[in-house]
């Protein structure tokens, strides 16, 4: 029932219009392009909530996630070079599976953009509260830097960051190529520097339980430290303006995954053996779930017998190596992190009202949501409902439950990208594929196991989200965008819709004054 109103891949293509873009990167450029996407809070601040799921066994998480997403990434990497155009997930799955399934992806890509920005908002917020007491000795109550789930009000860092962000995409701020640059080079060299003074320091016990809470906790921490390998998509979708793709944009894929695995495992070997990573249990030997209320109330009794481990932490690699004896470079991590982490917020929401507008296009949501500011000439009234959104849910929620939420959005649409590439196989043989998945048959299947197997190990709360958000989504769409479908009307798409999509111009044609993160969803 669900596979109706197929838009046919060349209506896409026509409606488009894309101009051939210029081919100029190599796999080099592709490679640190999908390293600058990638690295964010995931690294910075969820290293903890892994530890606390897996304890030193976290290393193999970051392995498993890491081999999903580069499954996912080449099945993506096929529809991005076939369907060079915007909305990603959502686009290709309106050509190969019709309008409720495409819905349902465009819906849950909300889950993966909002919500990964809310969740990159709060793990800048902690970074921002360790910055201020231990660079200028400022305090900020631990009331007003935490939502209710660590005994505070409202995450105020969290949501003034969230702000900032909403106010300049509205009046058109975007990063140049050459600032993106900078700040993809500022998170290299913090983790470069973390790793070369962390790993001398390691204590070889500190490995030992390597998995105090079993295999289960290990593949639990994978669905969760998954968010740190999220952005990757930025390659793929670059595939179109690559120089042979067919051989680039897999290694650009392949080895912006394995440089930034290479980066976490050995920012987390450093990290556990260091100072230790093993979980705060309850009485019966459980571990206690990151965000929760008990976890925070534990923590805050170690603390006053003046210990502080790993999982507490909301700066962990600032606080490994302060607690090894580096505090000004830690201070310096905690500045990297400030520094660096709100282009990642701003990426995920400008990918965000990106998503919203082609499904307003579409004819999906309404056309107001696609309405463009007369002078700043963004979609202004997207990115206000968003930012609104985005800004409440970082003001009240946990960084590990934002980030597993939005994980089960983004394994979902990984899913279908997968499918919709097997399918597409079968029933357009020949259609040219400028990228094509190496072992289609082994990789595709591959990677639906893979989303599925994680999606399976997230919390109950994320995997609850999912159907619910799903169901909803699915009323908002019979009760409006099933009747309001340009598709269904037969009304072509209105112009205009393109011209701004096609003012976010690649990266390669960035220039120093110019739009564009490097969000290309
Ligand atoms: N991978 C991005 C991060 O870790 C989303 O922040």
């Amino acid at each position: 029932m669900l596979f109706w109103r197929v838009k046919p891949l060349d209506l896409i293509l026509a409606t488009a219009e894309k101009k051939a873009l210029h081919r100029s990167l190599d796999a080099w450029q592709l490679t640190l392009l999908g390293v600058g996407a990638i690295i964010g809070t995931g690294i910075f601040v969820l290293t903890a909530e892994a530890a606390q799921k897996a304890g030193p066994g976290m290393m193999l998480s970051f392995v498993i996630a890491g081999f999903v997403c580069a499954v996912a990434a080449l099945c993506y990497s096929e529809l991005a070079s076939m369907v060079p155009v915007s909305g990603s997930a959502y686009t290709y799955s309106y050509a190969v599976l019709g309008e409720g399934v495409a819905w349902l992806v465009g819906w849950a890509l909300i889950l993966e953009y909002a919500v990964a920005a809310s969740a990159v908002a709060v793990g800048w917020s902690g970074y921002f509260v360790g910055l201020m007491q231990h660079s200028l000795g400022l305090t900020i109550p631990a009331t007003l830097a935490n939502g209710p789930y660590a005994g505070g009000t409202v995450n105020l860092p969290a949501v003034f960051i969230c702000l900032i962000v909403t106010a300049l995409l509205v009046i058109g701020t975007r990063e140049s190529a050459t600032f993106n640059a900078i700040l993809v080079t500022v998170k290299v060299v913090a983790l470069t520097a973390f790793a070369a003074l962390a790993l001398p320091a390691v204590n070889g016990e500190n490995f030992h339980p390597f998995t105090p809470l079993g295999g289960s906790g290990v593949v639990a921490a994978s669905a969760s430290i998954f968010f740190a390998y999220v952005g990757f998509d930025a390659v793929s979708t670059a595939a179109e303006e690559t120089k042979n793709p067919q051989r680039n944009v897999p290694i650009g894929l392949i080895g912006s995954l394995g440089i930034c695995t290479l980066f976490y495992l050995l920012v987390s070997a450093g990290a556990i053996g260091a100072v230790g990573a093993q979980p705060v249990l309850d009485p019966a030997g459980r571990g206690l779930p990151p965000g929760s209320v008990a976890l925070a109330e534990q923590c805050r009794s170690l603390a006053a017998l003046g210990q502080e481990p790993l999982v507490c932490s909301r700066e962990a690699l600032a606080q490994v190596l302060r607690q090894i004896g580096w505090t000004k470079i830690g201070n310096l991590i905690g500045l990297a992190a400030f520094l660096a982490l709100p282009s990642v917020i701003l990426m995920m929401l400008f990918g965000q009202t990106r998503i919203f507008f082609v499904m307003a296009r579409d004819g999906l949501l309404p056309e107001a949501l696609s309405r463009i500011h007369p002078r700043f000439k963004t979609p202004h009234v997207v990115t206000l409902v968003t930012g609104f959104a985005v800004t409440l849910a970082a003001a009240f929620f946990p960084v590990g439950k934002l980030a597993d939420i939005s994980n089960s959005g983004t394994l979902f649409a990984f899913l279908v990208v997968a499918l919709a590439v097997m399918i597409l196989r079968v029933k357009d043989k020949h259609r040219a594929r400028p990228f094509k998945t190496p072992a289609v048959w082994i990789v595709a299947p591959l990677a639906v196991a893979g989303c599925l197997g994680l999606f399976l190990f997230l919390p109950p709360h994320a995997k609850l989200v999912f159907p619910v958000w799903g169901t909803i989504g699915l009323i908002c769409y019979f009760l409006y965008g099933y009747r309001k479908s340009h598709m269904a009307l037969g009304i072509p798409t209105p112009s205009g819709g393109e011209d701004i999509i096609s003012e976010v111009r690649p990266l390669t044609e960035l220039g120093e004054n110019d739009l564009g993160p490097g969000t290309r969803d």
